[in-house]
């Protein structure tokens, strides 16, 4: 009796999904009207930012990816959906809960939030974020980037795994940044433990997220996830708040005292301190592999890159971040980075206000999630001539003035875009330039595939090999 119900129930969602939900008259896949479940299988195996270049050339600048889920790609829809609606008196759209607030284990952070709290949140990390607070960290950022050099001119092999040594880099830099202490991975030549268990974690936010769209199944399958995960999980905690003390034990001007003295409570510091080191290091180490990458794969763009660095500095000393900003070719490479390979390459969904909402001249029904994606949409050849290939000379070029270079926002849009922009891009230029300048680079032939990669939230990056002289 049971099974013809539920069967009878299924078949009649099915039905109203495809033919008479409120958004039955967006284009999209048929299965991803009825469920949930195609977008869910293509997150979890790694596939979904693949998936959508293939949906948005199929159906256009709009689809219905999961039934009350629509993606836009087009470059008015970062405006459409991100932008602050305040000045017009209208409510900014919120995030999507069940993506961004999957997981109750901590308190929401920064990106997490609700509108209100990221306001005080914002206020607070502001001032250490603009340009001249960031310049005076330079000495901190050098020391790390100095060292990596070091360490990869001392070393045995010309061979070397240079994704693996941008993120010491990166990862150092924000722990000093952050907590007054490095993470000693450029010394070990390793990851830290913490960094471990901070990735063991995303991995498994993937998870959740998807089960947040089920949220029966979410209370159900959380029964089995076993007690060796949850105590790693506490001693991860119990690492964080040792490493918080010492930071709170000295007075510093940093990216970090903002939170210390916002925060509601010690979860809240922790939930904020780790995104940071996450946000901040993760993002910057992945386009330098990336950025490296391409450049190694197109031989004639990086000699021209080698050719401006060469030519701009006699010695290293005269690299820094006042004399890097001089260097247009540098900078297009760099973009030209996070373009194909944006380090957030995917979504960030937004929800429609209850009245509903006007996203590219077309009105989308309140409660919708709606979102912009990122790798899709810096592909797509509607808007950028010969998408698939690296050209950084298209940002000055006559002939690629046709592009709509409005769409390429990798540090996303509005009032909740990267607070952390300008820092990643002195930091992402000092290293690069300091490479160049010191290395001639290669590429080994068994990371000729290197992009292609899973991703669940960041990039599932295999090692990069590289040859240095
Ligand atoms: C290439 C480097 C980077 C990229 C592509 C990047 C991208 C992004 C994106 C897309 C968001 C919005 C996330 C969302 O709403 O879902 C974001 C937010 C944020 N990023 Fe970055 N990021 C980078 C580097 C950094 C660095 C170096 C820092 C800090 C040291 C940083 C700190 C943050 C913070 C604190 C937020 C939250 C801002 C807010 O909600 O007000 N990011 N970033």
């Amino acid at each position: 009796m049971v099974r013809p119900v539920a069967t009878i129930l299924l078949f009649s969602r099915a039905i109203y999904n495809v033919f008479f939900h409120p958004l039955s008259r967006f284009p999209g896949p048929v299965f991803n009207a009825i469920s949930s479940l195609p977008y869910c299988y293509h997150v979890l195996k790694g596939s979904q930012v693949y998936d959508m270049v293939r949906l948005h050339e199929t159906y256009g600048d709009i689809v219905r990816i999961a039934p009350n889920q629509l993606y836009f790609s087009h470059p008015d829809a970062w405006q459409d959906i991100l932008a602050s609606r305040r000045g017009e008196k209208k409510e900014d759209m919120e995030k999507a809960g069940w993506f961004y607030r999957a997981s109750d284990e901590l308190p929401p952070h920064i990106v997490s939030t609700t509108r209100e709290r990221h306001d005080t949140l914002r206020r607070a990390i502001g001032p250490s974020f603009a340009e001249k607070a960031i310049r005076e960290q330079e000495p901190v950022v050098r020391k790390y980037a100095d060292l990596l050099i070091d360490r990869l001119s001392s070393s045995s092999s010309s061979r070397v795994t240079i994704s693996d040594w941008y993120n010491y880099t990166t990862f150092d830099v924000i722990g000093d940044l952050a907590f007054g202490e490095s993470f000693g991975c450029l010394q070990a030549s390793e990851y830290h433990e913490w960094i471990k268990e901070v990735f063991a974690s995303i991995h498994l936010f993937a998870i959740v997220q998807m089960m947040a769209l089920y949220p029966f199944l979410r209370r159900f399958l959380s029964l089995f996830i076993p007690s060796s995960m949850k105590q790693a999980r506490l001693l991860h905690k119990q690492h964080t708040v040792e490493r918080l003390r010492r930071r709170m034990a000295i007075d510093r001007q940093d990216i970090m005292k903002g939170f210390i003295t916002t925060c509601f409570s010690t979860d809240e510091l922790i939930s904020n301190a780790e995104l940071l080191t996450v946000a901040g290091s993760e993002t910057t180490a992945s386009l330098l592999s990336g950025v490296t990458y391409l450049l190694l794969t197109n031989r004639d763009k990086y000699q021209k890159l080698v050719a401006e660095v060469r030519s701009s500095f006699q010695t290293v000393e005269e690299i820094n971040f006042v004399s890097l900003g001089q260097l247009p070719y540098l900078l297009a490479c760099l973009d030209e980075g996070l373009r194909l390979y944006p380090p957030v390459a995917i979504a960030s969904p937004r929800v429609v206000p209850e009245q509903g909402a006007y996203i590219l001249n077309t009105f989308v029904p309140g409660n919708t999630t709606v979102a912009v994606h990122q790798y899709s949409l810096f592909r797509r050849a509607k808007y950028f001539k010969h998408a698939e290939q690296f050209i950084p000379e298209r940002i000055s070029d006559r002939e690629y003035a046709s592009d709509r270079r409005d769409a390429l926002q990798p540090f996303s849009f509005g009032p909740r875009n990267c607070i952390g922009k300008s820092l990643a891009y002195h930091e992402m230029r000092l290293i690069l330039a300091l490479m160049v300048f010191t290395f001639d680079m290669e590429l080994c032939e068994d990371s000729r595939n290197w992009m292609d990669q899973k991703n669940f939230l960041l990039w599932q990056k295999g090692g990069l090999n590289i040859f240095i002289r």
